[in-house]
Parts: structure tokens; C-alpha cells; sequence
């Protein structure tokens, strides 16, 4: 198996296998905002010769990572070259549960509720043990695919080490780390023990570029290393943080807003399952309603309790709008493993009942939650939609925000929180809100239900324009040319 000249590192891949009832392993595709990225990548010339590095997230991909050797099958994987590595159970479950999701995520996307959570102990150093251990597993599969002076592109959280790891390694290689969520700010992210703060911003330092979503956060990223290690900023004309010069070596910073795919989704929206299911959901919602759409996995940075907040309150201050709509929200199931996750999905699903038990009628359900995850249903939302709501307490960038007017049949008003980073580039065209601040919330989705039908499909217009000013492919393309 040749080297390869391009070399991609996440934790999950663009494929995940499960066990079907007849014994056989079924491969679907992964899922959230980082798989949506990087999906492009073979559709790009460069990237015919990229390898993707990537873990067996659960028993299926693990028999399926034994059956294949290095290489899975490129039919499961959507053509990618694919590299599943089986790390040990416990170890993955430590790193993968236990710190990148239960501490990592949490810091940089400020969830702790601080009175209790977090508190360093013992259990964690066990788990902060494994998470290094995870990143050398990957350092060292890296290492071993890719060609001399190949670039290579490190995504995430979980691979915070990698690119130290590797440039300790292989000098030669050209590192790039991108981070898909936000970036803590300094007072945040101290709250990490004092060296497993400093290893973490080092391990991204490894790499010669740092790449985030929006300059707000690699503006946090780089008040860190200046905070936590002393380091030096380097900055642009404009006084924008462009460059971290740390220990003699400088690691530059990108910001690449990932946008969404124009021409995929305009034309995976209009095949025969989608307009399926605009039918049943017609039906659902009934005629002459209207619909406020969510569509997100059950995580916590989404704020779908908040939301579901917002809603009832607009219903007991606006009563005109009872009876004439519905929110139609899909809360996909998502690190289940999780116990918080496992109850905020319980919560969830609470609080939507109770709405429908204090309002709804005979002939309405005035929330109507899916939780099965089912993307042309999705895309069948975002074209009836005639509101979306997407308000998560702090998200990297958001992709709903910016998939919804791409596909919207009739023009839809976005309610967006003024925490994601899809905000820095659509802010105008939406309805901005403070993700807290329920209140606010409802009286957003208030306007946007009046908003005239003109207005609308203008802002649409606009707000599509914007969200793919950097389809996936270029996202990729422009990282790989700055490398
Ligand atoms: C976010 C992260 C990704 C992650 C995705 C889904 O988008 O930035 O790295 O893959 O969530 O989460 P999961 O834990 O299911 O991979």
C-alpha cells in the first residue's frame, strides 16, 4: 500500500457499521458537522491520493476494522480511502467518553454547571492517561501512511496531541489542525488542570497551522496560549490574531467558515423519498398551519429544552397563534453512552409532552418530536419550514442555520443564536437571539412567524447566498493550499 501524499485524522469516519438482524454488517454514514465537511474530499482531484485515518467507534466497526486490514472497502465508505483503527475498547472509551465528550466538549463549549461539575480527580488522570494514549494510536497510523512531506490534516477535540505528537516524529510532514467546535476563553479554560491545560494547547501548537471555524474563536484560542503558556501573538494589519509564536516556532491561524453543499442538497432534497416524507409531514402539521422547525442531535450545546420553552411561551402569549402552528422538532439520539445525554434526551422528550398535554386540541399536536434519525426527512422540514429555530448555547459553526435556506421551497425565517458561529456570517439576514434568554426567544419566534412572505424569501435568498460562500470542498481545498 503506497504512502499518501494527504493524510486526514478524525475521530469518526465517514463510515459506521452495525450489525443488521441477519447477522450481517450494514455500513451507513457518519454523521455531525465534521463528516459533512470532510465528505468531500474525494470529490476533489487532490484528494484521490487522501487517506482518512479514523477509530472503530463501536463493535460493528470494530469487526468490520479486524475483516478489512488496513484498508476498509472504498464501497462502504463512499469511495474514501479509509483506515479504521481498533483501539481497545477501555482506552477508547476513556478518551472518547471520558475526556474529549465529558470534559473537552463541555470546556469549549462552556456546559459545566460549575458549584459541581467539573472536579479533577483520580478517575480522571486514569482517563487522561488513555486520551494520550488514543492520540499516539493515531500519531502512529499517521505516521506510517503518509508519504514524505505530506500534508496532514487533524481534526478536533479528540486529537488535540497529534499534531506535537507527529511533528516529534516526522518533521517533514506539513500539520494543519482544525477544530469544529468553539474555543474556550481563557477563564474558561483554566479551569483544566495547570499541565493538561498546557499539553493540550502545545499538541495543537505541534501543528504549522491552527484552523477554527470563526475568528472569535481562534481569537480564544490564542488569548489561551498567551495566558497558559506565555506565549506570543502574532497579528495581522488589521490586529486580527493570525499566528502563534511559541518555544521559537510560529503555527499560523485560519479561519475557514465550513458553508453548506449548494449542489447536493438542492438536489438530494428534491428526490422521491424526500417529497415522501413532505407529504407525511404535511398531513402531520395539517393544512393551513404553520411550522417551526429544528432539526439537531440531542446535545446538550443545542438548547432543545430552551427552545421547547420559548415555544410554549409564545403559544400562552400570542394566542392567535394556537391551533395555527407547529413546531416540528427532530432531536436526533447522540452519545448515548453518556448518562447526561441519556437524561437530557428524557427531558426533552418530557417537556414536549407537557406542552401537548397543557395546549394541544382534537385535531392539534402542537409539538410534533421525531427523534428518529432519518436525513430526507430532515430535508423535507427544511422546505415546508416556515421558521427555523436553531439557538444553541455555543456552537463551532451550526450547519442547519446555513442548510435550511439552501433547500427552502418558500423562503424561511431563521431564529439563530447569536452563540454559533454560523452567526458571524448570517447574523443580518436572521433573527438573532441571546440562547439564555427564553423571553427573547419566544418574542423572535413571534416576529418570524410575522415576517411578510416578500421579506422573507428575500432574507432567504440572502441567507443562502451566505451560507454557501465556502462549500465543503473549498473549505478543504483552501486548508490544504495555506498548508
Ligand atoms: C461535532 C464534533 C464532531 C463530531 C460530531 C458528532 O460536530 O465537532 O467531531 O463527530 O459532533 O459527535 P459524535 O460524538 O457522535 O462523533
Amino acid at each position: 500500500i503506497a504512502a499518501a501524499p494527504i493524510v486526514v485524522a478524525s475521530n469518526r469516519g465517514p463510515v459506521s457499521y452495525r450489525r443488521s438482524e441477519d447477522g450481517t454488517l450494514v455500513a451507513g454514514r457518519g454523521g455531525g458537522g465534521l463528516v459533512s465537511g470532510l465528505s468531500s474530499i474525494q470529490r476533489d482531484a487532490e484528494g484521490g491520493a487522501a487517506v482518512w485515518v479514523c477509530a472503530a467507534l463501536g463493535e460493528g466497526d470494530r469487526e468490520a476494522a479486524r475483516a478489512a486490514g488496513r484498508r476498509l472497502a472504498t464501497g462502504d465508505t463512499g469511495g474514501h480511502q479509509v483506515r479504521m483503527l481498533d483501539i481497545p475498547p477501555d482506552t477508547f472509551a476513556a478518551a472518547y467518553n471520558g475526556i474529549a465528550n465529558s470534559v473537552l466538549w463541555f470546556v469549549h463549549h462552556m456546559l459545566y454547571q460549575t458549584p459541581l461539575e467539573p472536579s479533577f480527580d483520580r478517575d480522571f488522570r486514569v482517563q487522561w492517561a488513555a486520551y494520550e494514549e488514543y492520540n499516539a494510536a493515531f500519531a502512529d497510523a499517521v505516521a506510517e501512511e503518509a508519504a514524505q512531506g505530506a500534508a496532514v490534516l487533524v481534526q478536533d477535540y479528540h486529537l488535540a496531541l497529534v499534531p506535537g505528537l507527529l511533528r516529534a516524529r516526522r518533521p517533514d510532514l506539513r500539520i494543519g489542525h482544525f477544530s469544529h467546535t468553539p474555543w474556550a476563553p481563557p477563564d474558561y479554560f483554566r479551569m483544566l488542570p495547570d499541565d493538561v491545560a498546557g499539553q493540550l494547547l502545545r499538541g495543537v501548537l505541534g501543528g504549522d497551522r491552527a484552523g477554527f471555524l470563526t475568528l472569535r474563536w481562534a481569537e480564544a484560542f490564542a488569548a489561551c496560549c498567551a495566558d497558559v503558556l506565555g506565549a506570543e501573538v502574532v497579528r495581522d494589519g488589521e490586529g486580527r490574531a493570525a499566528g502563534v509564536r511559541f518555544e521559537g516556532r510560529t503555527t499560523r491561524l485560519g479561519v475557514h467558515g465550513l458553508g453548506a453543499d449548494g449542489d447536493f442538497l438542492r438536489e438530494r432534497a428534491h428526490r422521491a423519498d424526500v417529497e415522501e416524507r413532505m407529504a407525511a409531514l404535511r398531513s402531520q402539521i395539517g393544512p393551513g398551519r404553520r411550522a417551526i422547525v429544528r432539526v439537531d442531535r440531542t446535545e446538550l450545546s443545542k438548547n432543545i429544552v430552551r427552545g421547547l420553552y420559548a415555544y410554549r411561551r409564545l403559544l400562552e402569549d400570542h394566542p392567535q397563534w394556537r391551533g395555527k402552528v407547529v413546531h416540528v422538532a427532530f432531536a436526533y439520539p447522540s452519545r448515548q453512552d453518556l448518562a447526561v445525554y441519556r437524561d437530557y434526551t428524557a427531558e426533552v422528550e418530557r417537556v414536549a409532552r407537557g406542552i401537548n398535554a397543557e395546549f394541544g386540541t382534537e385535531g392539534w399536536e402542537p409539538v410534533a418530536l421525531h427523534v428518529k434519525d432519518d436525513f430526507a426527512r430532515s430535508l423535507a422540514a427544511y422546505r415546508l419550514a416556515d421558521v427555523a429555530l436553531v439557538n444553541p448555547i455555543r456552537d463551532g459553526m451550526n450547519l442547519v442555520a446555513k442548510e435550511v435556506p439552501v433547500v427552502s421551497d418558500h423562503g424561511c425565517a431563521l431564529v439563530l443564536s447569536r452563540e454559533a458561529g454560523a452567526a458571524a456570517e448570517l447574523g443580518d439576514e436572521a433573527i438573532t437571539v441571546n440562547p439564555y434568554d427564553v423571553e427573547a426567544t419566544a418574542r423572535a419566534l413571534h416576529l418570524a412567524l410575522l415576517m411578510d412572505p416578500g421579506e422573507r424569501a428575500e432574507r432567504t435568498k440572502r441567507l443562502a447566498a451566505a451560507a454557501t460562500a465556502l462549500p465543503p470542498a473549498r473549505w478543504f481545498t483552501d486548508q490544504l493550499r495555506a498548508l
